[in-house]
């Protein structure tokens, strides 16, 4: 994990502006981090944790840390008994006082900051002697995950994850003063709540006085943000926690937090504007920076995700069509994806990797099948192509070669140029280089092409989609800067086969798209599969950033989709009949967006794992390991939330 500049920029201000200022009611006048020669002379008291205790031949040191730094204590005119010391153990919190000294030429130390001076300790107390700990906060030995988890307040000792909490504090703070700028004022809404459709299951809360209800906590504040709109609150937002039982992932939280934002009568580009500005005063980003947007079909047509990652370029191509009478289904795997594209099931996806970028080995290649196996691929087929079309002489070898003639490849090439040509003015923004042309604008086709199938469409772009991350680090080529993406046209619905029924894609009060009304109402299954939504993301680097919606403010189309999704009358009235008749008392036009805190820190810290940016995360199997919560409700508890409990 790196961290970027934006932590030690922030550091220092806090230094300047709480650390020297406030002082008055310590009892440490300096930090460990603050000391430098303009001190030398003055007597100062230190606190802070031992981190490090050496004796070097009869002359003692002391390493002492807290937040800001370390500096070095010397004990070379101890008055006192220095068998202290040996009392001392490593991480026990101790004070000192003493005089700030030059250090000895030989003993400068140019990477620390506080390197060119120490403190020569006169008096010394143990404020609290330290046991043993598990492991060390800033030692190289690694601790494992479970352990540190377990120890999560010694792990936090670490400068990285300090700061990362630093980082997070000054970016709500940044992010609050910005929305305020805006005109939007913070209301909190409730935690103990009604179920709030996300797409996950909610966290219930049995509750005391009403014995068998249970309150919900909200997925997110969804319909109490709309009705902040009924109610003329016109620009809202919130720091808001959310809860969400659902499978964890590295960017995955049980408990996170989002910049939850809504506003009345507004388009999407007022959103889109906000979040533009908002970004741009976060990040480093150019300064011409604004959000390029990406229609959610191209998205899925060339990366295969909704949250593609434009750091580098490598798009997919479709090429199902071009084997429809191909030796290449005499596989039988093949046969079964090219027999069901006609219905839109089957598919299969072409990535070209140039040799400028690199090659793979046979082994490394058919290695490949680990990456796509998690959606039920059994590998991933190759070809390679050297030669170049100039001279007419291309020469196809390995893999799957012998299936791909002259007249299928001749294709295949022709739509990396379309797809490249398509994706023209996200790849002048991006700064990628055409690969279906070289440097003259002449045909290079040296490289190698891999290629995936499935005969269901998703698992193909799923696989395409990891098989194109896996080979852009493979390979070394994700640039470093923020590729972000606005994502629209999102659909308005999934089909679930095996229920047979709709889900919404974003949620049940997601406007249809303003173009694709007809197709909301029309009650014909195929229209209303194609039917857009008026959704958005944001998106970069490949995570999703955020997701919003202009939201449906009429109350028979709100009626008219919860009926679409299978929603009983009975079932409408008891889970939403309090936000349907809002609907009816005069709603304004609105809509609105929730980032995720969390993955935003993330990304401004460059960190992978969600877990970084989180005081106290949960594990993957949404535990705390350190306070073991989930735990046993206790025999009260059980008799007082009047419920039956089987161990
Ligand atoms: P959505 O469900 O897309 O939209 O969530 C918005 C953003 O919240 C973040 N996020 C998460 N972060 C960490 N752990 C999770 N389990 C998790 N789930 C979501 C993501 C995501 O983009 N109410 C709508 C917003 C709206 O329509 O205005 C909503 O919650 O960054």
């Amino acid at each position: 994990m790196s961290i970027n500049k934006n932590i030690n920029e922030s550091m220092d201000k806090i230094m300047d502006k709480n650390v020297k200022n406030v002082i008055n009611g310590l009892i440490r006048d300096y930090t460990c981090g603050q000391l430098r020669t303009q001190n030398i002379g003055e007597s100062v008291t230190l606190c802070g944790w031992v981190n490090k205790n050496r004796d070097l031949g009869g002359l003692q040191f002391i390493d002492i840390r807290d937040k800001y730094g370390l500096t070095q204590l010397s004990f070379a005119n101890y008055k006192g008994d220095l068998n202290i010391l040996k009392q001392i153990s490593l991480e026990s919190v101790i004070k000192v006082k003493g005089s700030v000294s030059a250090r000895p030429k030989e003993a400068l130390n140019t990477k620390m900051p506080t390197g060119e001076i120490e403190v020569l300790v006169e008096e010394v107390v143990i404020l609290s002697k330290a046991k043993e700990p598990p492991f060390l906060p800033n030692s190289m030995t690694q601790a494992t995950e479970e352990l540190k988890l377990k120890y999560r307040y010694l792990d936090l000792r670490n400068k990285n994850l300090q700061d990362i909490i630093t980082l997070r504090s000054n970016t709500a703070q940044k992010v609050r003063n910005f929305l305020i700028d805006c005109g939007f004022v913070e209301v909190e809404t409730p935690i103990l709540y009604k179920s709030t459709p996300e797409g996950a299951r909610d966290y219930v809360v049995p509750s005391r006085v009403h014995p068998g209800r249970v309150y919900a906590l909200p997925q997110s504040p969804q319909t109490l943000k709309q009705l902040l709109m009924i109610a003329n609150t016109d620009k809202y937002f919130q720091l808001c926690r959310c809860f969400r039982d659902e499978d964890l992932r590295a960017d995955r939280q049980p408990e996170f937090t989002q910049v939850d934002i809504e506003v009345s009568f507004l388009t999407q580009d007022y959103i889109k504007n906000l979040i533009e500005s908002m970004m741009k005063m976060l990040f480093t980003v150019p300064s011409n920076f604004v959000l390029p947007v990406m229609d959610y079909k191209v998205a899925m047509e060339y990366f295969g995700s909704d949250k593609p990652d434009l750091r580098f370029s490598l798009p997919q191509i479709n090429i199902t069509d071009l084997f429809a009478t191909s030796a290449f289904t005499n596989l039988q795997e093949v046969a079964a994806v090219v027999a069901t594209a006609s219905e839109g099931k089957g598919l299969i996806k072409a990535i070209f990797i140039p040799k400028s970028m690199g090659e793979l080995s046979r082994k490394d290649a058919d290695a490949l099948k680990d990456v796509v196996a998690p959606f039920g691929l059994n590998g991933v087929y190759y070809f390679k192509v050297a030669g170049t079309a100039i001279a007419g002489a291309t020469e196809r070898s390995g893999g799957i070669s012998k299936f791909i003639d002259g007249n299928i490849y001749q294709q295949i090439v022709e739509r990396l140029r379309k797809a490249e040509e398509e994706l023209q003015h996200f790849y002048s923004i991006f700064g990628h280089t055409n690969h279906s042309k070289n440097a003259n604008g002449a045909a290079s086709e040296e490289g190698m092409w891999f290629i995936v199938a499935h005969k269901n469409a998703d698992a193909t772009h799923a696989s395409a989609d990891v098989l194109r991350r896996a080979l852009a680090q493979k390979f070394s080529i994700i640039k470093d800067f923020y590729a972000f993406l606005w994502v629209n046209n999102f659909p308005l619905f999934e089909y679930d086969q095996k229920e047979g029924r709709f889900y919404a894609k974003h949620h049940p009060f997601t406007a249809p798209h303003h173009l694709d009304e007809e197709k909301f109402f029309s009650n014909d299954h195929k229209l209303l599969s194609e039917c857009r939504a008026e959704a958005y993301d944001l998106v970069c680097n490949g995570y999703e950033l955020g997701g919003g919606s202009l939201r449906i403010f009429n109350p028979s189309m709100q009626e008219k989709m919860f009926q679409l999704l299978g929603l009983s009358e009975e079932q409408i009235k008891n889970q939403f009949g309090f936000f349907v008749e809002a609907l009816q008392y005069g709603t304004p036009p609105h809509g609105g967006v929730a980032l995720g805190l969390d993955r935003l820190i993330m990304l401004l810290c460059k960190s992978d794992n969600i877990r970084d940016v989180i005081a106290f995360p949960k594990t993957t199997s949404a535990t705390d390991l350190m306070a073991q919560s989930p735990s046993a409700p206790s025999a009260a508890q059980i008799a007082e939330l009047h419920f039956k409990w089987e161990n």
